[in-house]
């Protein structure tokens, strides 16, 4: 780690209490004037520290600076890999070229900006400088294809969760896994497998996550359903967060016991929605989810089926 990285990473742990000069310099092992002349730097780059006589550095709660050391700070026992860009295409984009280039350990790609975010279906995600949290984690399950799909719900409660904790508003998860807040998506998650084509197993899952914090400008065709959660969070805490709760999730993944959350969370179990199969158009009730994520519904028919996937809309 650098200077710089080692003193972000001390004073994003110790964010909103002083830490003294001295401290900082025996925790990086370099002398009080390096930290002092590395803490000037650090505020002339937009950091908001404050700096008092006596009582040293502290990093201002405010502060929504995204890095690597403010990520790793949040982490609990992590020994993997972060890296944050200013702008990329896509950070699952970067995630699967990593992977192709011998990655091998837990990782999380985030950016201020991506210039082709994906979406599921083929789709675009719209990521704006700054106005979000965009990120990837790369998780390893070590399970079989038919249980790796089940890290697609364990993303969505991972990220209710999480919001919920920053936040203290009631976000729901539209089937498959869209975050909604009072009827606006407010978050979509990206689950891709990385397989081994010899032994078919799955070599690691790369869960793109796309929040929209203060976006309020959305292209015209997401006007309507895009919405944000409309204020500005600590991004760093935010992305080490859900990473956390999705890593533990994933180690339960074969039980899914969180499929109980899961339901608990659905913005769509008990209200009546339409989507079409096979090109006809139905009507249904949607009465609940099944632990391997099938909704199940029934139709104006009295048909019971249970969709694995596709969309759905929610009549209002
Ligand atoms: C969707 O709503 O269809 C899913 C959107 C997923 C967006 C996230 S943002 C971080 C990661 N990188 C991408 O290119 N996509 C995912």
């Amino acid at each position: 780690m650098s200077l710089r990285d080692s003193i972000i990473y001390i004073l994003e742990k110790n964010r909103g209490s002083f830490v003294s000069g001295q401290a900082i310099a025996e925790e990086a092992g370099v002398s009080r004037s390096a930290v002092a002349k590395c803490v000037s730097q650090l505020k002339a780059d937009g950091y908001p520290i404050a700096s008092v006589n006596n009582m040293g550095h502290m990093l201002e709660q405010s502060c929504d600076i995204l890095s690597e050391s403010g990520i790793k700070a949040n982490l609990e026992d992590f020994n993997g890999f972060v890296k944050v860009f200013d702008t990329i295409d896509s950070t699952s984009s970067e995630a699967k070229r990593m992977i192709a280039q011998g990655l091998n350990e837990p990782a999380i790609f985030a950016a201020e900006e991506q210039t082709a975010g994906r979406g599921r279906r083929g789709r675009s995600f719209f990521s704006p400088s700054k106005c979000g949290v965009y990120f990837s984690a790369v998780l390893y399950p070590g399970v079989a294809l038919e249980d790796a799909t089940a890290i697609t719900a364990a993303a969505a409660v991972a990220v209710v969760e999480a919001i919920k904790n920053a936040t203290k508003k009631d976000p729901k998860i539209k089937w498959v896994n869209d975050i909604f807040i009072d009827n606006k998506k407010v978050c979509g998650i990206l689950t891709e497998a990385v397989s081994d084509f010899e032994s078919g197993s799955v070599q690691a899952v790369i869960v793109g996550i796309g929040i929209n914090l203060t976006t309020d400008c959305f292209p015209e065709e997401l006007a309507c359903i895009a919405g944000s959660l409309g204020k500005q969070l600590d991004r760093c805490a935010l992305i080490a967060d859900i990473f956390e709760r999705l890593s533990r999730l994933c180690a339960v993944l074969p039980e899914r016991s969180f499929m109980n959350d899961y339901r608990e969370y659905s913005l769509v179990i008990g209200r009546s929605i339409t989507f079409s199969r096979n090109g006809v158009d139905y009507t249904a009730v949607a009465r609940s989810i099944t632990d391997s994520g099938e909704l199940e519904v029934l139709t104006d028919s009295g048909e019971i089926m249970f969709l694995n996937s596709g969309e759905i809309s929610i009549r209002l």
